[in-house]
């Protein structure tokens, strides 16, 4: 009995709450993808009006199109964008780090599925809860439609940095 439970405590440990709990949902149907911060970094990116510090990354299959300069990206695709206020570092005021987490978004690609928004599905969770956002499925349009100036870029923003 005790083996069982003690079992059972390292398996919730090792899996963490979001895994372990009900994973949410945006009002479209995508759940939030919870390994995100294990997938590869595509790029960093500051918003000044908003005062945020975010890293956008992407799972295996995006990142290797990128990488391979391939566009529109393939079915199975998504990539993330985490934000953090941004924040003094309290040891060096120069430098500015990520503070209060945000919120996490994210666009996974399915040509057919998402056809009417570019082949793309969006999805934002907000907050330490991971709050979904928008009322209901039509929340995407505000996504969409600032992702239109960069319809010739598969709608992506984010270019993937340069290392040498
Ligand atoms: C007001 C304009 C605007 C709106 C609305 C918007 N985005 Fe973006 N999005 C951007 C910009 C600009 C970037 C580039 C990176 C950055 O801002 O840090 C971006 C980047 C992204 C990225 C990383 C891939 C890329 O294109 O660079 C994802 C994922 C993303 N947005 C998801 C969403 C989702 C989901 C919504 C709706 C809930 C949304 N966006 C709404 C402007 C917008």
């Amino acid at each position: 009995m005790l083996r069982i439970a003690l079992v059972c405590l390292a398996l919730l440990s090792v899996s963490g709450s979001i895994v372990a709990a009900e994973r949410p949902v945006a009002p479209n149907g995508i759940a939030i993808y919870p390994d995100y911060m294990a997938w590869k970094v595509i790029a960093p990116s500051y918003r000044e009006d908003k005062g945020h510090i975010r890293i956008i990354t992407g799972n295996e299959v995006a990142v290797a199109a990128l990488r391979a300069g391939r566009k529109p990206l393939p079915d199975g695709s998504v990539l993330a964008k985490v934000a953090w206020k941004a924040e003094k570092h309290p040891s060096f005021p120069a430098a500015t780090e990520p503070g209060a987490f945000v919120q996490v978004e994210f666009m996974v690609k399915d040509a057919k599925k998402y056809k009417a928004t570019g082949g793309w599905g969006f999805a934002r969770f907000v907050g330490n809860d991971l709050k979904p956002y928008g009322k209901d499925a039509g929340f995407v349009g505000e996504c969409f439609g600032c992702h239109l100036p960069v319809a010739d870029n598969d709608y992506l923003f984010t270019r993937i940095v340069k290392t040498p």
